[in-house]
């Protein structure tokens, strides 16, 4: 129960790895937020773990939207009365058709900055002046393995995630002083049951013959470094971008 009785917003829960990451936080005694722009998978996950008797609630939320932020912030304070931990998990990911930078549009580039960048942002803007009362609080942000590997072909994506790890640096330093710790976590490819076009079958195979642990990572692979960063036994860490991909990228 290593984050017994902690409440969570977990940005982008409904599905992918942040529905895993929600499940395995309930796991170990949190009260988690499911917060995500689809409301009805939201709830089916919210309807699984409290089916297992845990304690987690659903939220639409746009984090590209700064009144959709500041709502879901406000019920959660006035449903929880304090909020410990925030995982940036939400992103324009598994919809991304990847194809030579010409040919992404303004529309495309400016659509997934608002989300895996002003998301991020209007999140912790948020949440920052509730952290600060406590004097206590975790942001972990999810960022991507594709940044050291310099990916192509949807170069909006791994910019914006290269983005991640340049706000977790910056933020970390000006919150530290109100014991909030900040983290990056950079997951290598990760299989969820969400279809995508990103990998083909042959770029799966390469990335699983390079990786020094050569098997398709999984959702789970990532529950034991995000526990960590949640938990009081980070408490001594700040500002730091962990990469969690089998050895693929060597950080
Ligand atoms: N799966 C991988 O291989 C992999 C690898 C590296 C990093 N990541 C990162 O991990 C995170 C989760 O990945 P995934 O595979 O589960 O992605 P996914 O695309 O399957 O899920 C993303 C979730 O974010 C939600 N979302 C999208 N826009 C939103 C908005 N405006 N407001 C709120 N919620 C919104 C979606 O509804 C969805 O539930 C993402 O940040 C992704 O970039 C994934």
């Amino acid at each position: 129960m290593r984050l017994k009785d902690k409440v969570a917003i977990i940005t982008g829960a409904g599905q992918g790895i942040g529905a895993a990451y929600a499940r395995k936080f309930c796991e170990v005694g949190a009260k988690v937020v499911v917060a995500d722009i689809n409301q009805e998978k939201a709830e089916a996950v919210v309807k699984k773990v409290t089916e297992k008797g845990h304690e987690a609630l659903a939220i639409m939320t746009d984090v590209s939207d700064e009144a959709s932020t500041q709502a879901l912030v406000h019920t959660v304070v006035e449903r929880y009365g304090r909020i410990d931990i925030l995982v940036n998990n939400a992103a324009i990911f598994a919809t991304i058709e990847t194809k030579p930078m010409e040919e992404i549009s303004v529309e495309e580039w400016d659509g997934l900055m608002g989300v895996n960048l002003r998301g991020l942002f209007l999140c912790c803007k948020a949440i920052l002046p509730q952290m600060k009362a406590q004097k206590q609080g975790k942001i972990i942000n999810v960022s991507s393995a594709t940044v050291f590997m310099g990916k192509p072909y949807y170069i909006h994506y791994v910019t914006s995630k290269a983005g991640v790890i340049g706000f977790t640096r910056a933020l970390a330093r000006e919150v530290g002083d109100w014991n909030i710790q900040v983290n990056c976590l950079t997951p290598g490819y990760t299989e969820t049951e969400i279809p995508r076009g990103t990998t083909t079958s042959e770029q799966k195979k390469a990335i699983i013959g390079h990786q020094c642990i050569k098997r398709i990572g999984t959702p789970e692979d990532l529950f034991g470094i995000m526990v960590f960063l949640a938990s009081d036994e980070s408490d001594f860490m700040s500002g730091q971008t962990v990469n969690v991909d089998g050895g693929d990228n060597l950080h």
